[in-house]
Protein backbone atom coordinates (compact mmCIF):
# COMPACT_ATOMS: atom_id res chain seq x y z
CA UNK A 1 0.00 0.00 0.00
CA UNK A 2 0.66 3.61 -0.79
CA UNK A 3 0.31 4.95 2.55
CA UNK A 4 1.66 8.11 1.47
CA UNK A 5 -0.94 8.83 -1.13
CA UNK A 6 -3.45 7.97 1.31
CA UNK A 7 -2.74 10.13 4.65
CA UNK A 8 -4.23 13.34 4.80
CA UNK A 9 -1.06 14.67 5.65
CA UNK A 10 0.55 14.21 2.49
CA UNK A 11 -1.42 17.04 0.68
CA UNK A 12 1.27 19.28 2.44
CA UNK A 13 4.23 17.61 2.16
CA UNK A 14 4.34 15.40 -0.76
CA UNK A 15 3.11 17.90 -3.33
CA UNK A 16 5.19 18.78 -5.90
CA UNK A 17 4.93 22.83 -5.95
CA UNK A 18 7.27 24.84 -3.40
CA UNK A 19 5.55 24.64 -0.38
CA UNK A 20 6.27 20.68 -0.74
CA UNK A 21 9.36 21.09 -0.14
CA UNK A 22 9.29 24.26 1.96
CA UNK A 23 7.19 22.56 4.97
CA UNK A 24 9.69 19.83 4.93
CA UNK A 25 12.61 22.09 5.48
CA UNK A 26 10.82 23.73 7.88
CA UNK A 27 9.93 20.76 9.88
CA UNK A 28 13.47 19.86 9.37
CA UNK A 29 14.57 22.88 11.46
CA UNK A 30 13.23 20.48 14.59
CA UNK A 31 15.74 18.35 13.81
CA UNK A 32 13.49 15.61 12.19
CA UNK A 33 15.10 13.32 9.30
CA UNK A 34 14.10 13.00 6.16
CA UNK A 35 12.42 9.61 6.98
CA UNK A 36 9.95 11.12 8.87
CA UNK A 37 8.05 12.13 5.65
CA UNK A 38 8.51 8.64 3.83
CA UNK A 39 4.80 8.01 4.37
CA UNK A 40 3.91 7.55 8.10
CA UNK A 41 1.30 8.64 9.68
CA UNK A 42 1.42 12.22 11.75
CA UNK A 43 0.01 12.24 14.94
CA UNK A 44 -1.11 15.32 16.56
CA UNK A 45 -0.72 15.70 20.56
CA UNK A 46 -3.19 18.12 21.36
CA UNK A 47 -2.06 19.20 24.67
CA UNK A 48 -3.92 21.26 27.34
CA UNK A 49 -0.87 21.38 29.84
CA UNK A 50 -0.66 24.63 31.14
CA UNK A 51 0.59 26.08 34.99
CA UNK A 52 -2.13 28.00 34.91
CA UNK A 53 -4.64 24.30 34.76
CA UNK A 54 -3.04 23.09 37.83
CA UNK A 55 -5.61 19.56 37.15
CA UNK A 56 -3.38 19.27 33.51
CA UNK A 57 0.45 20.26 34.96
CA UNK A 58 1.46 16.93 33.99
CA UNK A 59 0.34 16.68 30.89
CA UNK A 60 3.72 17.52 29.24
CA UNK A 61 5.16 14.01 30.61
CA UNK A 62 2.19 12.26 29.56
CA UNK A 63 2.67 13.38 26.23
CA UNK A 64 6.55 12.10 26.37
CA UNK A 65 4.75 8.51 27.26
CA UNK A 66 2.35 9.43 24.29
CA UNK A 67 4.83 10.11 21.80
CA UNK A 68 7.21 7.01 22.63
CA UNK A 69 3.98 4.98 21.78
CA UNK A 70 3.63 6.82 18.33
CA UNK A 71 7.35 5.93 17.63
CA UNK A 72 7.04 2.60 17.92
CA UNK A 73 3.84 2.11 16.68
CA UNK A 74 5.54 3.79 12.71
CA UNK A 75 4.15 7.33 12.92
CA UNK A 76 5.38 10.88 13.77
CA UNK A 77 4.28 12.59 16.78
CA UNK A 78 3.94 16.47 16.71
CA UNK A 79 2.46 18.16 20.14
CA UNK A 80 1.03 21.56 20.27
CA UNK A 81 -0.94 23.65 22.41
CA UNK A 82 -4.24 25.52 22.37
CA UNK A 83 -5.56 27.14 24.90
CA UNK A 84 -5.89 25.96 28.36
CA UNK A 85 -9.02 26.31 31.33
CA UNK A 86 -8.09 26.49 34.29
CA UNK A 87 -11.21 26.00 36.34
CA UNK A 88 -10.33 27.45 39.72
CA UNK A 89 -7.88 30.54 38.00
CA UNK A 90 -9.91 31.55 34.70
CA UNK A 91 -12.03 34.49 35.41
CA UNK A 92 -15.66 35.06 35.36
CA UNK A 93 -15.96 31.35 34.53
CA UNK A 94 -13.75 28.91 32.54
CA UNK A 95 -16.91 28.00 31.26
CA UNK A 96 -17.14 31.38 29.29
CA UNK A 97 -14.31 30.21 27.19
CA UNK A 98 -15.46 26.61 26.47
CA UNK A 99 -16.64 27.02 22.72
CA UNK A 100 -13.74 29.17 22.34
CA UNK A 101 -11.00 26.43 23.01
CA UNK A 102 -13.35 23.71 21.13
CA UNK A 103 -13.35 26.22 18.45
CA UNK A 104 -9.48 26.11 18.52
CA UNK A 105 -8.96 22.46 18.69
CA UNK A 106 -11.25 21.99 15.77
CA UNK A 107 -9.41 24.69 13.86
CA UNK A 108 -5.99 23.21 14.68
CA UNK A 109 -6.89 19.86 13.72
CA UNK A 110 -8.20 20.66 10.25
CA UNK A 111 -5.75 23.26 9.41
CA UNK A 112 -2.67 21.01 10.68
CA UNK A 113 -1.10 18.54 8.43
CA UNK A 114 -2.60 15.88 10.98
CA UNK A 115 -3.63 12.31 9.97
CA UNK A 116 -5.02 11.44 13.58
CA UNK A 117 -4.74 12.75 17.08
CA UNK A 118 -4.44 12.18 20.79
CA UNK A 119 -6.03 14.64 23.00
CA UNK A 120 -4.66 15.41 26.54
CA UNK A 121 -7.10 17.06 28.81
CA UNK A 122 -8.31 16.78 33.06
CA UNK A 123 -9.83 19.86 34.25
CA UNK A 124 -13.42 20.39 34.02
CA UNK A 125 -14.02 22.23 30.77
CA UNK A 126 -10.77 21.05 29.02
CA UNK A 127 -12.36 17.17 28.25
CA UNK A 128 -15.32 18.36 26.98
CA UNK A 129 -13.87 21.74 25.13
CA UNK A 130 -11.92 18.87 22.86
CA UNK A 131 -14.49 16.27 22.71
CA UNK A 132 -16.85 19.08 20.90
CA UNK A 133 -13.91 20.46 18.89
CA UNK A 134 -12.31 16.42 18.00
CA UNK A 135 -15.95 15.78 16.83
CA UNK A 136 -16.62 18.25 14.82
CA UNK A 137 -13.44 18.06 12.67
CA UNK A 138 -13.85 14.09 12.51
CA UNK A 139 -9.90 12.97 12.52
CA UNK A 140 -8.99 9.74 13.47
CA UNK A 141 -9.06 10.91 17.19
CA UNK A 142 -8.56 8.82 20.90
CA UNK A 143 -8.31 10.69 24.64
CA UNK A 144 -6.21 10.37 27.45
CA UNK A 145 -7.85 11.89 30.23
CA UNK A 146 -5.36 13.52 33.31
CA UNK A 147 -6.62 11.12 35.93
CA UNK A 148 -7.83 12.72 39.69
CA UNK A 149 -5.06 14.14 42.37
CA UNK A 150 -3.73 11.90 44.77
CA UNK A 151 -6.69 11.59 47.62
CA UNK A 152 -6.03 14.83 50.17
CA UNK A 153 -4.87 13.94 53.80
CA UNK A 154 -5.58 15.93 56.47
CA UNK A 155 -4.41 14.75 59.92
CA UNK A 156 -5.16 11.44 59.25
CA UNK A 157 -8.33 11.58 57.14
CA UNK A 158 -8.86 11.75 53.81
CA UNK A 159 -10.38 14.77 52.39
CA UNK A 160 -11.39 15.44 48.37
CA UNK A 161 -10.71 17.85 47.04
CA UNK A 162 -13.87 20.13 46.24
CA UNK A 163 -16.25 18.22 48.11
CA UNK A 164 -14.63 17.90 51.88
CA UNK A 165 -13.07 21.49 51.00
CA UNK A 166 -16.59 23.35 51.11
CA UNK A 167 -17.57 21.46 53.92
CA UNK A 168 -14.29 22.43 56.06
CA UNK A 169 -14.58 26.08 54.74
CA UNK A 170 -17.86 26.27 55.91
CA UNK A 171 -16.65 25.19 59.35
CA UNK A 172 -14.54 27.51 59.36
CA UNK A 173 -16.95 29.82 58.39
CA UNK A 174 -19.10 28.96 61.57
CA UNK A 175 -15.68 29.31 63.54
CA UNK A 176 -15.31 26.03 64.03
CA UNK A 177 -12.15 25.14 62.52
CA UNK A 178 -9.15 27.77 62.94
CA UNK A 179 -7.32 29.67 60.32
CA UNK A 180 -4.49 27.67 61.33
CA UNK A 181 -6.12 23.92 60.71
CA UNK A 182 -7.71 25.98 57.28
CA UNK A 183 -3.66 26.52 56.37
CA UNK A 184 -2.97 22.81 56.90
CA UNK A 185 -5.67 21.90 54.87
CA UNK A 186 -5.09 23.75 52.35
CA UNK A 187 -1.29 22.00 52.25
CA UNK A 188 -2.80 18.97 51.88
CA UNK A 189 -6.06 18.52 50.03
CA UNK A 190 -4.60 18.56 46.67
CA UNK A 191 -1.58 16.76 46.78
CA UNK A 192 -0.39 15.95 43.26
CA UNK A 193 -1.49 17.35 39.55
CA UNK A 194 -4.50 15.97 38.35
CA UNK A 195 -8.16 16.66 38.14
CA UNK A 196 -10.20 16.64 41.77
CA UNK A 197 -10.21 13.53 43.74
CA UNK A 198 -14.42 13.47 43.65
CA UNK A 199 -16.58 12.39 41.10
CA UNK A 200 -17.08 15.63 40.54
CA UNK A 201 -17.29 17.43 36.45
CA UNK A 202 -13.41 16.47 35.70
CA UNK A 203 -14.28 12.69 37.02
CA UNK A 204 -17.58 12.86 35.70
CA UNK A 205 -16.25 13.78 31.95
CA UNK A 206 -13.46 11.31 32.01
CA UNK A 207 -15.86 8.51 32.79
CA UNK A 208 -18.38 9.54 30.32
CA UNK A 209 -15.44 9.36 27.58
CA UNK A 210 -14.41 6.46 28.76
CA UNK A 211 -17.83 5.11 28.21
CA UNK A 212 -18.14 6.66 24.92
CA UNK A 213 -15.21 4.72 23.35
CA UNK A 214 -12.66 7.78 23.03
CA UNK A 215 -10.50 6.32 25.30
CA UNK A 216 -8.62 2.86 26.09
CA UNK A 217 -10.12 0.77 28.49
CA UNK A 218 -9.57 1.95 32.32
CA UNK A 219 -8.72 5.20 31.76
CA UNK A 220 -10.64 7.31 33.56
CA UNK A 221 -9.66 6.20 37.37
CA UNK A 222 -6.38 5.53 37.22
CA UNK A 223 -4.45 8.88 39.36
CA UNK A 224 -2.99 11.34 37.91
CA UNK A 225 0.80 10.42 39.31
CA UNK A 226 0.57 6.39 38.85
CA UNK A 227 2.95 4.69 36.56
CA UNK A 228 -0.33 3.26 34.62
CA UNK A 229 -1.41 6.68 33.50
CA UNK A 230 1.98 6.85 31.70
CA UNK A 231 1.33 2.92 30.34
CA UNK A 232 -2.14 3.77 29.12
CA UNK A 233 -0.57 6.78 27.93
CA UNK A 234 1.85 5.30 25.64
CA UNK A 235 -0.64 2.39 24.58
CA UNK A 236 -3.12 5.58 23.15
CA UNK A 237 0.23 6.37 21.13
CA UNK A 238 0.64 3.22 20.05
CA UNK A 239 -3.39 2.57 19.16
CA UNK A 240 -3.78 6.17 17.26
CA UNK A 241 -1.21 5.19 14.58
CA UNK A 242 -3.40 2.03 14.00
CA UNK A 243 -6.76 3.82 14.16
CA UNK A 244 -5.33 6.24 11.53
CA UNK A 245 -5.03 2.94 9.16
CA UNK A 246 -8.27 1.48 10.01
CA UNK A 247 -10.06 5.35 9.26
CA UNK A 248 -11.25 5.27 12.59
CA UNK A 249 -13.11 8.21 13.16
CA UNK A 250 -14.92 9.76 16.18
CA UNK A 251 -18.28 9.87 13.51
CA UNK A 252 -18.24 5.91 13.75
CA UNK A 253 -18.02 5.86 17.43
CA UNK A 254 -20.05 8.81 18.92
CA UNK A 255 -23.44 7.29 17.74
CA UNK A 256 -26.56 8.10 19.45
CA UNK A 257 -26.54 4.33 21.08
CA UNK A 258 -22.60 5.54 22.26
CA UNK A 259 -24.51 9.04 23.95
CA UNK A 260 -27.11 6.66 25.82
CA UNK A 261 -24.39 4.47 27.36
CA UNK A 262 -22.70 7.45 28.38
CA UNK A 263 -25.78 8.89 29.72
CA UNK A 264 -26.19 5.81 31.48
CA UNK A 265 -22.68 5.56 33.30
CA UNK A 266 -23.35 9.22 34.52
CA UNK A 267 -26.39 8.09 36.55
CA UNK A 268 -24.51 4.92 37.95
CA UNK A 269 -21.51 6.98 38.96
CA UNK A 270 -23.79 9.76 40.31
CA UNK A 271 -22.46 12.01 38.08
CA UNK A 272 -22.13 15.73 37.92
CA UNK A 273 -24.70 17.77 36.98
CA UNK A 274 -22.59 19.90 34.29
CA UNK A 275 -22.46 16.37 32.04
CA UNK A 276 -25.85 17.46 31.22
CA UNK A 277 -24.81 20.65 29.41
CA UNK A 278 -21.23 19.13 28.04
CA UNK A 279 -23.25 15.63 26.86
CA UNK A 280 -25.79 17.76 25.01
CA UNK A 281 -23.35 19.85 23.15
CA UNK A 282 -20.72 16.90 22.44
CA UNK A 283 -24.05 14.98 20.56
CA UNK A 284 -24.79 18.18 18.63
CA UNK A 285 -21.22 18.28 17.22
CA UNK A 286 -21.96 14.76 16.82
CA UNK A 287 -25.02 15.10 14.91
CA UNK A 288 -27.06 12.94 17.64
CA UNK A 289 -30.65 14.60 18.82
CA UNK A 290 -30.17 14.08 22.49
CA UNK A 291 -32.42 16.29 25.05
CA UNK A 292 -32.81 16.53 28.22
CA UNK A 293 -35.75 14.12 28.42
CA UNK A 294 -33.11 11.63 27.17
CA UNK A 295 -31.60 12.26 30.89
CA UNK A 296 -34.58 11.75 32.84
CA UNK A 297 -35.62 8.54 30.98
CA UNK A 298 -32.55 6.82 31.12
CA UNK A 299 -31.81 8.07 35.07
CA UNK A 300 -34.89 6.46 36.20
CA UNK A 301 -33.80 2.76 34.27
CA UNK A 302 -29.92 2.72 35.82
CA UNK A 303 -29.48 3.10 40.02
CA UNK A 304 -26.62 4.74 41.33
CA UNK A 305 -23.93 2.39 42.61
CA UNK A 306 -20.81 4.48 43.06
CA UNK A 307 -20.11 5.16 46.42
CA UNK A 308 -17.79 7.95 45.54
CA UNK A 309 -18.17 11.74 46.95
CA UNK A 310 -20.10 14.02 46.57
CA UNK A 311 -22.86 11.30 46.15
CA UNK A 312 -20.88 8.67 48.81
CA UNK A 313 -18.07 8.33 50.79
CA UNK A 314 -15.03 7.38 49.08
CA UNK A 315 -12.70 8.95 46.54
CA UNK A 316 -11.42 8.23 42.98
CA UNK A 317 -8.42 6.55 44.24
CA UNK A 318 -10.70 4.32 46.16
CA UNK A 319 -12.83 3.71 42.86
CA UNK A 320 -9.68 2.86 40.47
CA UNK A 321 -8.56 0.34 43.65
CA UNK A 322 -12.24 -1.18 42.95
CA UNK A 323 -12.07 -1.56 39.26
CA UNK A 324 -12.74 1.99 37.72
CA UNK A 325 -15.53 2.71 34.67
CA UNK A 326 -15.08 -0.96 33.05
CA UNK A 327 -17.24 -2.70 36.70
CA UNK A 328 -19.47 -0.12 36.90
CA UNK A 329 -20.55 -0.68 32.60
CA UNK A 330 -19.92 -4.59 33.32
CA UNK A 331 -22.82 -3.97 36.34
CA UNK A 332 -24.83 -2.25 33.82
CA UNK A 333 -24.22 -4.06 30.83
CA UNK A 334 -27.87 -5.49 30.98
CA UNK A 335 -28.66 -1.75 30.19
CA UNK A 336 -25.95 -0.47 27.87
CA UNK A 337 -25.64 -0.91 23.98
CA UNK A 338 -22.79 -3.38 24.33
CA UNK A 339 -22.17 -3.19 20.44
CA UNK A 340 -20.88 0.20 20.52
CA UNK A 341 -17.78 0.56 18.77
CA UNK A 342 -14.75 2.17 20.95
CA UNK A 343 -11.24 3.24 19.78
CA UNK A 344 -10.01 0.29 20.61
CA UNK A 345 -11.48 -1.26 17.57
CA UNK A 346 -13.27 -3.47 19.52
CA UNK A 347 -16.88 -3.32 20.97
CA UNK A 348 -17.80 -2.20 24.48
CA UNK A 349 -18.94 -5.22 25.68
CA UNK A 350 -15.54 -6.73 24.58
CA UNK A 351 -13.47 -4.70 26.33
CA UNK A 352 -15.54 -4.90 29.44
CA UNK A 353 -15.81 -8.70 29.37
CA UNK A 354 -13.38 -8.85 32.07
CA UNK A 355 -13.53 -6.14 34.29
CA UNK A 356 -13.68 -7.14 38.11
CA UNK A 357 -15.02 -5.74 41.23
CA UNK A 358 -12.19 -5.47 44.42
CA UNK A 359 -14.38 -3.52 46.31
CA UNK A 360 -18.07 -3.84 46.47
CA UNK A 361 -18.71 -1.13 48.30
CA UNK A 362 -17.06 1.45 46.44
CA UNK A 363 -18.95 -0.30 43.05
CA UNK A 364 -22.32 -1.68 44.85
CA UNK A 365 -23.78 -4.50 43.09
CA UNK A 366 -27.34 -3.37 41.57
CA UNK A 367 -29.23 -4.65 44.31
CA UNK A 368 -27.17 -2.79 47.01
CA UNK A 369 -27.13 0.37 44.84
CA UNK A 370 -26.93 3.96 46.80
CA UNK A 371 -30.20 4.45 44.98
CA UNK A 372 -32.71 3.43 42.85
CA UNK A 373 -32.90 5.75 40.64
CA UNK A 374 -29.76 7.81 38.99
CA UNK A 375 -28.13 10.72 40.22
CA UNK A 376 -29.96 13.35 37.91
CA UNK A 377 -33.49 14.16 37.36
CA UNK A 378 -34.73 16.84 34.94
CA UNK A 379 -37.50 18.85 36.15
CA UNK A 380 -40.00 20.99 34.48
CA UNK A 381 -42.61 23.82 35.45
CA UNK A 382 -43.92 26.94 35.00
CA UNK A 383 -40.59 28.58 36.09
CA UNK A 384 -38.55 26.23 33.99
CA UNK A 385 -40.69 25.12 30.58
CA UNK A 386 -37.01 24.35 29.40
CA UNK A 387 -36.11 22.53 31.76
CA UNK A 388 -34.04 22.17 35.18
CA UNK A 389 -31.47 19.98 36.49
CA UNK A 390 -31.13 18.36 40.16
CA UNK A 391 -28.55 15.64 41.29
CA UNK A 392 -30.61 14.20 43.47
CA UNK A 393 -28.60 12.02 44.88
CA UNK A 394 -26.42 14.68 46.72
CA UNK A 395 -29.52 15.97 47.97
CA UNK A 396 -31.45 15.62 51.50
CA UNK A 397 -34.07 13.36 50.89
CA UNK A 398 -36.30 15.40 53.29
CA UNK A 399 -36.37 18.15 50.64
CA UNK A 400 -37.18 16.01 47.32
CA UNK A 401 -40.68 16.69 48.17
CA UNK A 402 -40.48 20.20 49.71
CA UNK A 403 -43.05 23.61 49.40
CA UNK A 404 -41.54 26.72 50.74
CA UNK A 405 -41.87 30.56 50.73
CA UNK A 406 -38.50 32.05 48.09
CA UNK A 407 -35.99 34.19 49.54
CA UNK A 408 -34.96 36.00 45.91
CA UNK A 409 -31.77 36.99 45.44
CA UNK A 410 -31.68 39.60 42.08
CA UNK A 411 -28.11 38.41 41.31
CA UNK A 412 -25.45 36.58 43.19
CA UNK A 413 -23.82 40.22 43.79
CA UNK A 414 -27.19 40.99 45.95
CA UNK A 415 -26.86 37.20 47.46
CA UNK A 416 -23.25 37.76 48.67
CA UNK A 417 -23.98 40.67 49.97
CA UNK A 418 -27.32 39.18 52.22
CA UNK A 419 -26.14 35.80 52.62
CA UNK A 420 -24.53 36.39 55.87
CA UNK A 421 -26.86 39.03 57.79
CA UNK A 422 -27.46 37.96 61.12
CA UNK A 423 -31.38 39.65 59.85
CA UNK A 424 -31.70 37.61 56.61
CA UNK A 425 -35.43 36.18 57.01
CA UNK A 426 -35.12 32.47 56.53
CA UNK A 427 -36.23 29.64 58.30
CA UNK A 428 -35.42 25.67 57.37
CA UNK A 429 -38.43 25.53 55.06
CA UNK A 430 -37.12 28.53 52.66
CA UNK A 431 -36.54 28.15 49.23
CA UNK A 432 -33.83 30.14 48.08
CA UNK A 433 -34.06 31.62 44.82
CA UNK A 434 -30.88 33.51 42.69
CA UNK A 435 -31.29 34.87 39.57
CA UNK A 436 -29.25 36.81 37.08
CA UNK A 437 -26.57 33.26 36.72
CA UNK A 438 -27.35 31.92 33.30
CA UNK A 439 -25.53 31.88 29.81
CA UNK A 440 -25.72 35.27 29.10
CA UNK A 441 -26.83 37.12 32.91
CA UNK A 442 -23.72 36.21 34.67
CA UNK A 443 -22.47 36.22 32.31
CA UNK A 444 -21.19 32.41 30.81
CA UNK A 445 -22.85 30.37 33.27
CA UNK A 446 -20.87 29.99 36.25
CA UNK A 447 -20.69 28.26 39.09
CA UNK A 448 -22.88 30.17 41.08
CA UNK A 449 -25.62 27.54 42.08
CA UNK A 450 -24.43 26.06 45.07
CA UNK A 451 -25.41 29.18 47.38
CA UNK A 452 -23.88 28.90 50.52
CA UNK A 453 -26.32 28.18 53.78
CA UNK A 454 -27.04 31.54 55.48
CA UNK A 455 -25.19 31.96 58.45
CA UNK A 456 -28.35 32.37 61.12
CA UNK A 457 -29.44 28.70 59.79
CA UNK A 458 -25.79 27.48 60.16
CA UNK A 459 -26.03 28.41 63.89
CA UNK A 460 -29.10 26.41 64.36
CA UNK A 461 -27.79 23.29 63.12
CA UNK A 462 -29.44 23.61 59.71
CA UNK A 463 -27.11 21.99 57.33
CA UNK A 464 -29.43 22.19 53.60
CA UNK A 465 -32.51 24.02 52.06
CA UNK A 466 -33.58 24.13 48.92
CA UNK A 467 -31.65 26.38 46.38
CA UNK A 468 -33.10 27.45 42.56
CA UNK A 469 -31.18 29.23 40.05
CA UNK A 470 -30.60 29.64 36.44
CA UNK A 471 -26.61 28.71 37.36
CA UNK A 472 -24.28 25.76 37.24
CA UNK A 473 -23.22 24.19 40.25
CA UNK A 474 -19.31 22.81 41.12
CA UNK A 475 -19.81 18.85 40.59
CA UNK A 476 -17.90 18.38 43.58
CA UNK A 477 -20.51 20.10 45.47
CA UNK A 478 -23.98 18.64 47.16
CA UNK A 479 -27.07 19.65 48.74
CA UNK A 480 -30.79 20.06 47.28
CA UNK A 481 -29.64 22.52 44.03
CA UNK A 482 -32.30 22.91 41.49
CA UNK A 483 -29.43 24.36 38.70
CA UNK A 484 -29.68 25.06 34.89
CA UNK A 485 -33.44 26.46 34.56
CA UNK A 486 -34.27 27.66 31.20
CA UNK A 487 -34.70 29.61 29.48
CA UNK A 488 -33.00 32.10 32.07
CA UNK A 489 -34.08 35.43 33.84
CA UNK A 490 -31.66 37.56 32.13
CA UNK A 491 -33.87 36.71 28.59
CA UNK A 492 -36.91 37.13 30.54
CA UNK A 493 -37.43 33.51 31.55
CA UNK A 494 -40.69 33.01 33.86
CA UNK A 495 -37.26 32.69 37.11
CA UNK A 496 -37.31 36.39 36.68
CA UNK A 497 -40.67 37.04 37.05
CA UNK A 498 -40.31 34.92 41.09
CA UNK A 499 -40.40 37.26 44.40
CA UNK A 500 -39.78 36.95 47.70
CA UNK A 501 -42.67 35.46 49.47
CA UNK A 502 -43.71 33.63 46.48
CA UNK A 503 -44.68 29.57 47.56
CA UNK A 504 -42.60 27.29 45.22
CA UNK A 505 -43.16 23.49 45.00
CA UNK A 506 -40.33 20.92 44.15
CA UNK A 507 -41.91 17.40 43.33
CA UNK A 508 -38.74 15.74 42.34
CA UNK A 509 -40.63 11.96 42.19
CA UNK A 510 -43.25 13.58 39.48
CA UNK A 511 -40.02 15.57 38.45
CA UNK A 512 -41.88 19.28 38.54
CA UNK A 513 -40.74 22.49 39.46
CA UNK A 514 -43.90 25.36 40.03
CA UNK A 515 -44.10 28.99 41.09
CA UNK A 516 -47.68 28.65 42.98
CA UNK A 517 -49.18 31.99 41.16
CA UNK A 518 -51.89 32.00 38.21
CA UNK A 519 -50.92 31.85 34.69
CA UNK A 520 -52.27 35.86 34.56
CA UNK A 521 -50.31 36.66 37.11
CA UNK A 522 -47.05 35.48 36.09
CA UNK A 523 -47.75 36.81 32.43
CA UNK A 524 -48.75 40.05 34.19
CA UNK A 525 -45.18 40.22 36.09
CA UNK A 526 -43.09 39.28 32.75
CA UNK A 527 -44.86 42.08 30.76
CA UNK A 528 -42.71 44.16 32.31
CA UNK A 529 -39.70 42.43 31.91
CA UNK A 530 -36.96 44.40 29.78
CA UNK A 531 -33.25 42.90 29.33
CA UNK A 532 -30.05 44.17 31.43
CA UNK A 533 -27.45 45.74 29.63
CA UNK A 534 -25.09 43.26 27.67
CA UNK A 535 -22.30 42.82 29.73
CA UNK A 536 -19.81 42.68 26.19
CA UNK A 537 -20.24 45.02 23.40
CA UNK A 538 -17.00 43.70 21.50
CA UNK A 539 -14.92 40.69 21.41
CA UNK A 540 -15.18 37.30 21.67
CA UNK A 541 -17.84 38.17 24.90
CA UNK A 542 -19.88 39.82 22.29
CA UNK A 543 -19.40 36.58 19.75
CA UNK A 544 -20.62 34.34 23.31
CA UNK A 545 -23.74 36.93 24.30
CA UNK A 546 -25.03 36.66 20.72
CA UNK A 547 -24.40 32.83 19.76
CA UNK A 548 -24.51 31.14 23.06
CA UNK A 549 -27.57 28.65 23.54
CA UNK A 550 -29.54 28.38 26.56
CA UNK A 551 -28.56 25.38 28.87
CA UNK A 552 -30.96 22.67 27.41
CA UNK A 553 -29.15 22.98 24.09
CA UNK A 554 -25.77 22.64 25.99
CA UNK A 555 -24.99 26.06 25.81
CA UNK A 556 -22.77 25.63 22.10
CA UNK A 557 -23.06 28.20 19.54
CA UNK A 558 -25.77 28.13 17.55
CA UNK A 559 -23.45 28.42 14.26
CA UNK A 560 -21.19 25.41 15.51
FE1 LIG B 1 -9.67 21.15 37.77
FE2 LIG B 1 -11.39 20.52 39.88
S1 LIG B 1 -10.24 22.36 39.51
S2 LIG B 1 -10.93 19.43 38.09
Amino acid sequence: MDRATKLRSASWFDTPEYYGFSRKAWLRSEGFGRHIFEGKPVIGICNSWSELTNCNAHLRQVAEAVKRGVWAAGGVPLEFPTISLGEMFLKPTSMLYRNLMAMDVEESLRGYPLDGVVLLCGCDKTTPAQLMGAASADLPAIMVTGGPMLSGEWRGRKVGAGTDGRKLFDLHRAGRITDEELCEIEGGIARSAGHCTVMGTASTMASLVEALGMTLTGCAAIPAPDSRRMEIAERSGKRIVEMVHEDLRPSRILTRQAMENALMVDMAIGGSTNAVVHMLAIARRAGVDLSLDDFDRLSRRVPCIVNVKPSGEYLMEEFFSAGGVPVVMRRILDALHGECLTVTGRSIGENISGAECWNDDVIRTRDKALSEQGGTAILRGNIAPDGAVLKQTAASPRLLQHCGRALVFETYQHMREQIDSPDLPVDENTILVMKSCGPIGAPGFPEWGHIPMPRVLMDKGVTDVVRISDARMSGTSFGTVVLHVAPESAIGGPLWAVRTGDEITLDTENRAIRLEVSDEEMGRRLSAFTPPPPHFTRGYGKLFLDHVTQANLGCDFDFL
